[in-house]
């Protein structure tokens, strides 16, 4: 924790403490932290050192989807739900990867490699059904593509 601690105490003097820069301060504490997330830790002790209340950070990350208030698995899996993906037969993808990981949207494997969620469309319609893993996006998806997607990246976790 407290390696997290020196990167937010960097992160917080790269902004100078401003409270205006909440938004990419907390971006930037997410993406430094493991499981990708905003722990209730990260969260308070930013709410200290920009010297707002706890409950005014809390409702930034349930706003903004792109915070995390939940810890994800080494590979996040955002399925897109958005209507081009949803005309493209998405479900068949998102029913695909709830089969072959055993979870549901919004649950994490049990080896905590792989965490499945829902996003808004992420603008690649033009190669949908898409998902972005890690925030980098896959698209012209079939369950072999996908399946191949999943094989690959359990190899390199092999690796690490
Ligand atoms: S609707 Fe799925 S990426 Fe746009």
């Amino acid at each position: 924790m407290d390696v997290l601690k020196d990167k937010i105490d960097v992160i917080l003097s790269h902004y100078d403490y401003q409270v205006e820069d909440l938004l990419p301060i907390l971006l930037e504490v997410q993406h430094e932290s493991d499981g990708r997330y905003i722990s209730e830790f990260s969260a308070m002790y930013i709410a200290d050192q920009v010297k707002i209340p706890y409950a005014q950070i809390s409702e930034v990350i349930t706003f903004f989807s792109a915070l995390n208030p939940t810890k994800k698995g080494k590979y996040h899996i955002e399925m897109c739900n958005g209507t081009v993906c949803r005309v493209n037969e998405k479900s068949i993808i998102e029913s695909y990867l709830e089969d072959t990981l055993h979870i549901k949207v919004g649950e994490t494997t049990a080896d905590g490699l792989f965490t499945l969620d829902h996003a808004p469309c992420f603008g690649a319609c033009d190669i949908s059904p898409s998902v972005r893993i890690n925030k980098k996006a896959y698209g012209h998806l079939t369950i072999d593509k996908m399946k191949s997607i999943l094989e690959k990246l359990r190899g390199d976790s092999n690796d690490l």
